[in-house]
């Protein structure tokens, strides 16, 4: 009997029409957008193949197997066409892009320590390996810490050599780092081999001179003790510093309350001048009185020196002042 409901069943031919129809469709498409819309129009709710998809059940096996391969060969074919214009995409992009690969890169900023930085961790090294203990101290001090107990007392005509800093309640913005000879002697006692650091304030401005500098400052003080020590050590020191393997020293007689004798060292600078390094001295007996050490069992030396200067020496600068302006070019060009 003819039945009315039963579909005609499409066969093995209209299959392959439809399918190379289809084919060609998506051959044609240009742009991923319209092959986006030729696949909702055939898989998408509304699709084509989705409706056909829903005739299954009234579909002979034949029939059945037909549709089935017709869909896994339609997706696959989508498949391919969607990876040849995202391919064709990709291309065209590349080619208004025009990345080339050898052009040089930007240079690279990168950071680097601030000379005083580096020159404060080659001395702290050198030292330390002598066997001094690094110390620091506050920079706003009282009068006894920073004259005073340095034999300084107010009416000292010696606190006249340094431009000081006066703070309205008496204090003063540290004028040495001697200061912390005092501090540490008062806190440890004796024996005791130290090298204090840091920074140091003046009224001066030039260009060898900033009201804000840094010091470091060297004491040792022991039961034998005596100025050979003192000059030993800050020849090795300065030959090591300075990478040199013979160093010329000039000892001068100099004055400052907190040592007696008391000495300048200089120093032969490339054959040619002599340079003023530090000042130092053994430490004056009413000092170690000041810190409650008995300076008849007990005596040392004590040096400072401009921590900026020995940098401007090594790195041969000739104004202090571009330590401080943060000039990056600055620090470029000095090579650091
Ligand atoms: N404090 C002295 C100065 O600032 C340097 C110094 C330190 C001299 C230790 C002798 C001993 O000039």
């Amino acid at each position: 009997m003819f039945c009315h409901n039963k579909a005609v069943m499409p066969t093995a031919f209209d299959f392959l029409l439809r399918e190379i129809k289809m084919q060609e469709q998506i051959k044609n498409t240009n742009t991923l957008q319209e092959l986006q819309n030729l696949y909702t129009s055939v898989f998408g709710k509304n699709g084509t193949m989705t409706a056909r998809l829903k005739t299954m059940r009234d579909l002979d096996n034949n029939a059945r197997a037909e549709l089935n391969r017709e869909n896994t060969t339609l997706r696959e074919l989508f498949k391919t066409r969607q990876a040849e214009l995202e391919n064709a995409a990709m291309m065209a992009e590349m080619a208004h892009e025009k990345l080339d690969a050898t052009l040089n890169p930007e240079p690279e900023n990168r950071g680097t320590l601030h000379p005083l930085t580096q020159s404060l961790r080659e001395i702290s090294e050198i030292l330390e390996s002598f066997g001094y203990e690094r110390r620091t101290g506050p920079e706003i001090e009282d009068d006894w810490h920073n004259f005073t107990a340095l034999n300084t007392p107010a009416y000292h005509p010696a606190r006249d050599m340094q431009d000081t800093f006066f703070l309205a309640n008496g204090n003063v913005m540290r004028t040495q780092t001697s200061a912390i000879q005092i501090r540490t002697m008062e806190e440890t006692g004796v024996p005791v081999k130290i090298f204090g650091i840091g920074a140091t304030y003046r009224k001066e401005m030039d260009a060898t001179h900033s009201p804000m500098f840094h010091q470091i400052e060297g004491l040792y003080i022991d039961k034998n003790i005596t100025m050979t020590d003192l000059i030993g050590d800050v020849r090795a020191f300065l030959k090591r510093f300075f990478n040199m393997n013979d160093i010329e020293l000039r000892i001068r007689p100099s004055y400052f309350p907190f040592t007696d004798p008391s000495i300048e060292i200089d120093m032969k600078w490339r054959g040619q001048k002599w340079l003023e390094i530090m000042g130092a001295g053994m430490v004056h007996p009413n000092v170690l009185r000041n810190c409650n050490i008995d300076p008849d069992v007990y005596q040392g030396f004590a040096f400072g020196f401009g921590w900026d200067r020995l940098a401007m020496l090594k790195y041969n600068l000739d104004d202090i002042r571009e330590f401080y302006n943060s000039d990056v070019r600055w620090l470029r060009d000095a090579g650091f």
